[in-house]
């Protein structure tokens, strides 16, 4: 098995089959990360370097431990300490980085089309792990697997997105894949964190967030992303709590058995209570198990076997 591509850069791009083989894989891999010898011999000789130009704690380590997981060498650059803070652009970083025989590069960048602009620059394959306010696919792969795993399917399934819509590649990159897999997403948040059009990705605007989480299959709770946002776009923590937080009350209004989701980090009484994040409903933790999981599918999708496009 093998994609017939040569980066991951969103999930817009992806079809259903190529999802369903990037999920089908990561399930398989998964047991790899229960054993006690925790690696297999997959990518021993390939070179993956995590390039991130933006903080990042559960993505950055997800993707170093999975590429480590597969055998293959991880190398990572924290913008900080590399010679970005010296003025060289990020595509002379790049074209260095390839002079170097990566394999992969993982970036993340505040910019949205970055991940694109070094893909179609770079021989090397390309993971998108989060451009700005655009796309983040391999948080929509591992929410949806975690998401099968629990449910058993995605097609037909509601899912409720909840939070700051505009600012949130992860909404993005979620609308696109649970979609594309048949189900059914509503968004619902503040008026001016709500993006107008979206409805053009395939979801549908609720007019208030109880009405979102009524009878939903999934809630998925986003944090505010202030570092996105130039102007005050809502009044209060507090506030916000009260008309868009999840706590155990609005949990009452999904069906039973929800799965309650968030990518993190999580804000604690802003976003979601902490009675709901630590709750019996809560899959945060196993989102971040199932992303290394994901991590090493994807790594070995493309750069395992042979693609069938370089055969
Ligand atoms: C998200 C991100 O960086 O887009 N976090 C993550 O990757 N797990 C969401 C966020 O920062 O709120």
């Amino acid at each position: 098995m093998r994609l017939k591509r040569k980066d991951i850069l969103t999930i817009e791009e992806l079809s259903r089959e190529e999802i369903e083989m990037i999920l089908s894989t990561a399930e398989s891999l998964r047991e790899v990360s229960e054993r006690e010898i925790k690696k297999v011999p997959t990518l021993r000789g390939r070179t993956v370097i995590n390039l991130f130009y933006e903080a990042s704690t559960r993505t950055r380590t997800s993707f170093e431990i999975a590429a480590k997981r597969m055998s293959a060498d991880a190398v990572n650059i924290s913008v900080s300490t590399s010679s970005v803070v010296k003025g060289e652009t990020i595509k002379d970083t790049a074209k260095n980085l390839e002079a170097m025989r990566p394999d992969c590069i993982v970036v993340r960048h505040a910019a949205a089309g970055v991940p694109m602009m070094l893909a179609a620059n770079l021989a090397c394959s390309v993971i998108n792990a989060g451009d700005g306010a655009h796309e983040h696919p391999s948080q929509a792969l591992l929410d949806m697997l975690t998401v099968r795993g629990r449910l058993g399917a995605l097609e037909g399934i509601k899912v409720a997105i909840i939070g700051d819509i505009a600012h949130s590649r992860v909404a993005r990159s979620n609308i696109y894949g649970f979609t594309r897999m048949g189900a059914n997403v509503v968004v619902a948040g503040p008026p001016t964190m709500m993006p107008p059009g979206i409805e053009a990705l395939g979801c549908v605007v609720a007019p208030d967030v109880d009405t979102a989480i009524k009878g939903a299959d999934v809630v998925m709770m986003l944090r505010i992303q202030l570092e996105r946002q130039k102007d005050a776009f809502f009044p209060a923590a507090r506030e916000y709590s009260r008309f868009y937080g999840l706590d155990e009350a609005r949990v009452r209004l999904a069906k039973k058995g929800v799965v309650i989701l968030h990518p993190g980090p999580i804000n604690r009484g802003v976003e979601i209570s902490s009675e709901v994040a630590d709750g019996p409903y809560s899959l945060i933790l196993d989102q971040v198990t199932n992303g290394v999981a994901v991590r090493m599918a994807l790594f070995y999708l493309l750069l395992g076997a042979v693609r069938e496009d370089a055969a």
